[in-house]
């Protein structure tokens, strides 16, 4: 088995190109054995996948990080705990913009280093849901008081396409990474965000690379199974395989994904994951996993190479996809569209927080 490629995203910040994603472990996904997962994690940290992707608003999960490290460290000792990166979040509530303060920046913060047990975090992804509300340079600004202070070692920012970002690299921050989606299915990445990111040394991220379970064997043959879903990812990128095409045309993506895996000796969600990692200024893809369970097909993303051939094959059904189109994250702004009333925007305060669907506001 290929050790996974690492990357720097700046000196001294290398991570893992395959980054464990934490978000599943935080509800909505199906049952979380919590002492399973944590245990799991050892497996990936072993096989060469140490950056581990989490969030101020993923219930529970930086905790479970921090439980995992605090455990690892002890048993196995400072060295090994060390390898571990940790990327986290810090997502202020819609409803607290306007009086969100620059100490409440730096209470999030040693709140994600208590929970995480560590002492410094790797990086933190900014993500303001509203500019036109609050002050969201400032409070970029107070993660940067916390980055001198030795609390946080780089910054990062989510789910917004170049004109946004640029707004803070042009106000003099040093922006490490951009957390966006981007996947065989979601390609709004490519249009502006990643020619702009190449030139500012802004790293690309990338979530989705599986549509939450969507691009496995799953789902080869599968019928449509509409939108009926309790588990909040399944939706999400149902309405993601919407913009795309039809089932059909989503059908004849998998079959294609299959074929070219079948090539190489490995599973469509391999070839899936290998095309986002190949693309410019991506520097690594976020795979979520509750457990170990996938593992070792998650690995084989890193024991073949994409030829042109199989890019030109892929690449032949993606032309006949219709979208999703507009900027990163656009669709999903809308938070009474179809993409954003699914989604939860208070849960820094309130981890009890409903869809906005749900709440009808
Ligand atoms: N910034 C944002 O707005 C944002 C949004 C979404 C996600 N994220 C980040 O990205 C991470 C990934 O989330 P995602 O939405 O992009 O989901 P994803 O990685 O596309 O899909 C994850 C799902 O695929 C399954 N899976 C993982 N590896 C597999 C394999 N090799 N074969 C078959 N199934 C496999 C997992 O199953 P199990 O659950 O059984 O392990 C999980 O249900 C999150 O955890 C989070 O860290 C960020």
């Amino acid at each position: 088995m290929t050790k996974p490629e690492t990357m720097d995203l700046r000196p001294g910040h290398t991570i893992s190109r395959v980054i464990k994603g934490g978000w599943q472990l935080a509800g909505d996904h199906g049952d979380v054995d919590r002492t399973t997962a944590i245990a799991d994690m050892e497996a990936f940290v072993d096989a060469g996948i140490t950056t581990f992707d989490c969030a101020d608003i993923y219930t529970g999960v930086e905790e479970m990080i921090g439980a995992f490290i605090a455990d690892l460290r002890q048993r196995r000792g400072a060295e090994v705990a060390n390898r571990v990166v940790v990327q986290t979040k810090l997502v202020p509530d819609l409803t607290r913009l306007e009086v969100f303060s620059q100490a409440d920046v730096e209470a999030i913060v040693d709140r994600s280093l208590q929970r995480l047990q560590i002492e410094r975090l790797h990086l933190v992804q900014f993500y303001w849901w509203d500019m036109s509300r609050g002050h969201a340079l400032d409070a970029l600004g107070a993660l940067k008081r916390c980055q001198e202070k030795g609390k946080v070692a780089n910054l990062g920012v989510n789910n917004w396409d170049a004109d946004s970002i640029a707004h803070f690299t042009e106000a003099g921050f040093d922006i490490a990474a951009a957390q966006v989606q981007y996947s065989v299915l979601d390609r709004r990445a490519a249009q502006t965000l990643a020619p702009w990111a190449t030139e500012n040394d802004v790293h690309l991220l990338s979530f989705g690379t599986l549509a939450g379970g969507f691009l496995t064997e799953r789902w080869l043959g599968a019928p449509d199974p509409g939108f009926a879903f309790s588990n909040r990812s399944l939706i999400k990128y149902r309405l993601i395989i919407d913009e795309f095409g039809d089932w059909n045309l989503f059908q004849t993506l998998l079959e294609t994904l299959n074929t070219v895996g079948a090539r190489h000796g490995v599973p469509l969600s391999a070839v899936a994951v290998r095309w986002v990692l190949d693309q410019p200024q991506v520097a690594a893809a976020i795979v979520g996993a509750r457990y170990a369970r996938h593992l070792p097909q998650t690995l084989k993303i890193f024991d073949f190479a994409l030829t042109d051939a199989d890019r030109a094959e892929i690449g032949a059904v993606l032309a006949q996809s219709g979208g999703p189109k507009g900027p990163v994250f656009g669709l999903e702004s809308d938070r009474n569209g179809r993409h954003g009333r699914i989604m939860k925007y208070n849960l820094n305060t309130n981890p009890d927080d409903q869809i906005h669907a749900a709440k009808g506001d």
